[in-house]
């Protein structure tokens, strides 16, 4: 049997996610519905409908249709349309990078703590996987010098999350470049889950694939475009890493489905509105959640700068787990304990969620958080 830790965040959701009634929990900006993504067009889904009606429900476009291809390689400076793969989501795309190129024995260094996948999936194939710890008090970010301790002249790859899962904090362009100088010394991938843009400045941020040739970028219609039910991402790479890439793929997925397809591109192909709604929702959220932190003792944040996850610090004299549990079970409030990220003094907050349940959720919180005065 293949051994894998349980996905920390997974677990904790899958539980309690639907007993929640401020779920002020998730990563995601608040979700597009149908009705939200037909109007897109200004003329009542039109658009869409007119895009499917042509389209049979055979297997469809098995790399993802070229509509799709020009318009995610339109995110990139660097990578030719013929290089995107479609996959089932973010979680696909770094499952399919993964499985491509690690072996067993191989070694990785991972950021940690971020995307669970980024290191248990490597550990599962046999990897040897170091951890490169970021640190809170440098704003979330790993040291530069700890990765040069950790380099090996074999190290086959370097898995980040930019910006990080939990704590919202963005690599900026200096900080990724020295990450590539130090992976090409070795000739190491680097693989980065780029699945939270910053809302705000998108300057501040640079996909892996435009800085170095061994960069995987790997995205997905999930969180920056709120549309995770579509279940659509992509990885993004030279044309040799697609090559090795297309061979797995065939193995694991053949296809994402003309449906899923077609809703992609059509949002993709809205995206400058999909980006002005949710920057607009971002920001609003943003300043609640930083007056509230300025006035909350119990609480201190690392502020993202516009991306969609925070991690706070609580100070509660209980575990954080247990914490969690209660406060769900008596304010319906959920949040995701620290200990899913190996940092049992603090919480995943996505303050993303509807600006109605991310006041009220912020409110119960402290109030709870107060039984301890
Ligand atoms: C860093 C990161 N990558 C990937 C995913 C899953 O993305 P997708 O829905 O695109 O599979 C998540 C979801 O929480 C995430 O936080």
């Amino acid at each position: 049997m293949v051994k894998i830790a349980p996905f920390g965040v997974e677990s904790w959701l899958n539980k309690w996610e639907k007993s929640a009634t401020y779920d002020i929990s998730q990563s995601t900006i608040a979700s597009l519905s149908m009705h939200d993504l037909l109007n897109l067009d200004g003329n009542n889904g039109q658009e869409f409908y007119a895009m499917l009606d042509k389209q049979k429900m055979n297997y469809g476009w098995i790399e993802g249709s070229p509509e799709f291809k020009q318009e995610v390689a339109k995110l990139y400076q660097h990578v030719d349309p013929e290089n995107i793969l479609q996959t089932n989501g973010t979680t696909g795309a770094n499952i399919l990078a993964l499985y491509a190129l690690i072996n067993r024995g191989d070694h990785v260094i991972a950021e940690y703590p971020s995307y669970q996948q980024l290191y248990d999936i490597p550990k599962s194939l046999g990897a040897a996987v170091d951890y490169w710890h970021i640190h809170e008090e440098d704003n979330w970010y790993p040291d530069l010098n700890e990765l040069k301790k950790l380099i090996r002249p074999d190290t086959k790859m370097i898995c980040l999350n930019n910006a990080n899962n939990p704590t919202g904090t963005i690599l900026d362009r200096d900080f990724l470049e020295q990450v590539v100088e130090i992976a090409r010394a070795v000739g190491a991938y680097v693989l980065v889950d780029e699945v939270y843009l910053p809302l705000d400045h998108p300057a501040d941020f640079t996909p892996i694939v435009d800085l170095y040739d061994k960069g995987i970028s790997t995205n997905s219609l999930s969180k920056t475009y709120s549309v995770p039910g579509v279940r659509i991402g992509w990885t993004a790479t030279n044309a040799e890493l697609a090559d090795v890439f297309r061979k797995f793929r065939d193995y694991t997925m053949i296809c994402g489905g003309v449906f899923n397809d077609q809703l992609a591109t059509y949002v993709l192909r809205h995206r400058d509105q999909v980006l002005a709604r949710n920057r607009q929702l971002v920001l609003g959220n943003l300043a609640i959640y930083k007056d509230w932190n300025d006035r909350e003792d119990r609480a201190s944040v690392v502020m993202p700068r516009s991306v969609s996850t925070s991690f706070p610090k609580l100070d509660v004299p209980v575990d954080i787990h247990t914490f969690c549990e209660n406060l769900l079970k008596d304010t319906g409030v959920l949040l995701v304990p620290g200990d899913a990220f190996d940092t049992p003094e603090h919480v995943r907050l996505g303050y993303c969620a509807p600006e109605v349940t991310l006041r009220e959720g912020l409110k119960r919180l402290s109030k709870y958080m107060h039984q301890y005065d």
